[in-house]
């Protein structure tokens, strides 16, 4: 044993050694630093929600050529679980952020509640007030964050209505609000929900078995631990995946894998990038969020969280959590997803489709997998374009 550990600390160094010599130049930048880098404005907007959340809204107000601002039509994009505001920026000249404010929008990147940039309350602190602070699902980021970003933006503008794009929960996030707060289906020109998840009982995703096989387990221990915020950002894991993760690294596939195993296989993933990915993502979320989505899966339907019949019956009135209801939705909707998608699969992406009333696009593209539907290597020809012929239109 002790003749083991001068041996791997001798080869992690060789390792870590290796690895500075291909270094990405995006790797380990933030998000105002990739901005700022290919040439962009960059604001920082704060916006507090009605239940005190401080979270921050990031800007591109213009692109690199025109810079008139006043009658560009505000878009405000939303991140998936786990992520923030830099996922839609780290991917080089191909990066959404980037096309649309150059296309002549105004580029407003969300940060939801307890992601790295939006981990504030008036009165919480998330270190401190840990079980306060996580006590919210993707019900609060919708019904709370959504609205306060959106009133914030459409008066800062002075304009009647937005775009919305967002990944993978933004879906549900924008979901809840619209059911709950019908009237907010009059702001929205357009929603493009990427990977889009709503209902997804049919998931194949790896890590929602897992929870929801573990659920008790997993349970008792965050009750012990008090670990009520999950996966935050993490500039060590950021240092590992540029260590094993780079060009020259003979571990790069392995990383690769991991990603396959959570998103599915697929040959649009630049494995490149995964360094500069993971310099910024995961970003957080809470455990209470992580029971909810074993909730909804388990359940085979859309419903409420579920806090078990007796305090569901003082918050709900009924003994089970209430279902959203999304023939509320009438703002117009286009749902883009890969096929080798494990979280969005055509049943479930058909049943949230056909619950709304307005849906104008139901695309499933191959090759493409959860996460690079925002990233891939053709993402640009095979999605994007797309959404920028169809936003013209509205
Ligand atoms: C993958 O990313 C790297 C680093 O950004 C880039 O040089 C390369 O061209 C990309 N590969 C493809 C096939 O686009
Ligand atoms: C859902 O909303 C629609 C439209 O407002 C309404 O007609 C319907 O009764 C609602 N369904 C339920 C179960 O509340």
């Amino acid at each position: 044993m002790s003749n083991i550990l001068p041996v791997l600390v001798l080869l992690g160094s060789a390792v870590y050694t290796c690895s500075l010599a291909n270094v990405h130049p995006d790797f380990g930048l933030n998000v105002k630093q990739l901005i700022g880098k290919y040439g962009f404005p960059f604001e920082n907007h704060i916006v507090t929600t009605e239940d005190g959340y401080i979270l921050q809204l990031h800007r591109i107000p213009y692109g690199r050529k025109k810079k008139n601002y006043h009658k560009r039509a505000p878009v405000l994009i939303v991140p998936g679980g786990f992520e923030s505001s830099a996922d839609w920026v780290n991917t080089g000249e191909n990066s959404l952020g980037f096309i649309l404010a150059d296309q002549g929008y105004d580029v407003w990147l969300a940060n939801y509640r307890g992601s790295r940039w939006s981990r504030r309350h008036v009165k919480l602190n998330p270190d401190v007030d840990k079980k306060e602070f996580w006590d919210w699902t993707f019900h609060e980021i919708g019904l709370y964050d959504l609205p306060a970003f959106i009133d914030y933006i459409l008066h800062a503008t002075k304009q009647e209505k937005l775009f919305y794009i967002g990944h993978s929960q933004a879906t549900v996030n924008f979901c809840i609000l619209n059911s709950e707060k019908p009237e907010y289906n009059k702001k929205f020109r357009l929603m493009v929900g990427l990977a889009p998840v709503a209902y997804f009982s049919n998931a194949k995703m790896p890590i929602v078995y897992f929870l929801a096989a573990y659920k008790n387990k997993i349970r008792a221990f965050v009750d012990r631990y008090l670990h009520y915020e999950i996966l935050p950002h993490s500039p060590l894991l950021a240092t590992v995946a540029q260590t094993f993760c780079n060009d020259n690294s003979p571990f790069q596939d392995v990383c690769a894998f991991i990603f396959y195993t959570g998103a599915g296989y697929s040959n649009q993933f630049n494995k490149s990038m995964i360094p500069v990915f993971l310099s910024n993502a995961p970003a957080g979320l809470s455990y209470k969020y992580m029971q909810h989505v074993t909730q909804v899966y388990l359940s085979g339907k859309l419903p409420m969280y579920n806090y078990g019949e007796e305090e569901n019956l003082r918050k709900y009135g009924q003994p089970n959590p209430p279902e959203y209801n999304l023939t509320k939705i009438t703002a117009p909707v286009a749902l883009y997803y890969g096929a080798n998608d494990l979280f969005c699969v055509p049943e479930d992406v058909d049943k949230t489709a056909s619950m709304m009333q307005n849906v104008v696009v139901n695309k499933r593209m191959p090759g493409f997998n959860h996460i690079d539907i925002l990233s891939g290597i053709d993402v640009v020809d095979l999605v994007f374009n797309d959404i920028l012929k169809l936003m013209g239109q509205y």
